[in-house]
């Protein structure tokens, strides 16, 4: 009878410790995953600077402007960067993006990665 009574409380207690694991384990990587990716409703906000040219949503009218809808997101967060810091030098985009924070770039980048391209 009390071999049994301790037997449960120990399989309650691994129940609770393995509950208490997988919590921890969720909220890591929920946490991880908003590390990675940018927030893409904070970035169309900040899009709202880019569309004169870059075109509403990231699909450029005019020939002089790429299209960035559906570009891979890291790749749009390494132009972005590269043209602030002026290793790709064209000085209407330097100028686009000195004020953004790489909290921004992260987050026009995964704003648009997600429009379609057509
Ligand atoms: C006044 C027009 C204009 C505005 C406004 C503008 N851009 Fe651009 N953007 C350009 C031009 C022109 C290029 C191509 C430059 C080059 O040859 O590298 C470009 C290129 C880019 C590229 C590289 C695309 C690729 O395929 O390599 C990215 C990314 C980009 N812009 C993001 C932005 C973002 C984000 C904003 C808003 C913060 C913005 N642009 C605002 C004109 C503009």
């Amino acid at each position: 009878m009390l071999g049994q009574a301790s037997h449960q409380s120990e399989r309650e207690y691994n129940m609770r410790k393995s509950a208490v694991m997988l919590s921890v384990t969720l909220l890591a990587m929920t946490s991880g995953m908003a590390m990675a990716g940018g927030d893409a409703a904070a970035g169309k906000v900040k899009a709202a600077a880019c569309a004169a040219c870059h075109g509403a949503n990231g699909k450029s009218t005019n020939p002089m402007y790429p299209n960035l809808a559906g570009q891979h997101e890291a790749y749009l967060a390494k132009a972005i960067k590269a043209y602030k810091a002026g290793d790709r030098g064209d000085p209407t985009m330097k100028a686009m993006v000195a004020p953004l924070s790489d909290g921004d770039i992260a987050n026009l980048a995964a704003h648009y990665a997600g429009q379609a391209c057509k």
